[in-house]
């Protein structure tokens, strides 16, 4: 009896640690949560650039940019790479993001980049 005990406390243990390992390699990307200093920092690089423009920014890329792969890391680019990608992405007719859209999904993904 007492054997099995170990053994059940054990196989949960390494359940847990796997659970856990999985967790730190994926982050759930649709619920990565901005605060005001993300905010003071994306107003350094893109003077007026506010918490709400950022949030903005999430939402349209939580809501368009899994329309033919899955959400992309933010951290998966680099600031440059983003540059390159994002008006790319955003022309593409299933979507077909202005202007505006294209720069706060941008902003979005880089600040969310760094964390
Ligand atoms: C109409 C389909 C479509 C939509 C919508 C779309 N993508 Fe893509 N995306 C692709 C395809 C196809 C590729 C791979 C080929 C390529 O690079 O063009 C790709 C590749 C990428 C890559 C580079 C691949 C990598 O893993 O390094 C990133 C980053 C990316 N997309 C981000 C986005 C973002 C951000 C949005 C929303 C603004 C978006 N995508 C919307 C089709 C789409």
């Amino acid at each position: 009896m007492k054997t099995l005990k170990i053994f059940a406390v054990l196989i949960a243990s390494v359940i847990l640690f796997a659970f856990s390992l999985n967790h730190q390699q994926k982050r759930d990307v649709k619920e990565i949560m901005l605060t005001e200093e993300d905010a003071d920092w994306a107003a350094k690089q893109w003077n007026g650039t506010t918490l709400a423009d950022l949030k903005s920014g999430q939402e349209i890329f939580n809501n368009n940019c899994d329309k033919c792969h899955k959400l992309k890391d933010p951290k998966k680019l680099t600031a440059e790479g983003w540059q390159k990608i994002v008006p790319k992405m955003a022309e593409k007719k299933k979507i077909n993001l202005d202007k505006k859209q294209e720069d706060l999904v941008l902003k979005f993904v880089i600040t969310a980049g760094r964390k």
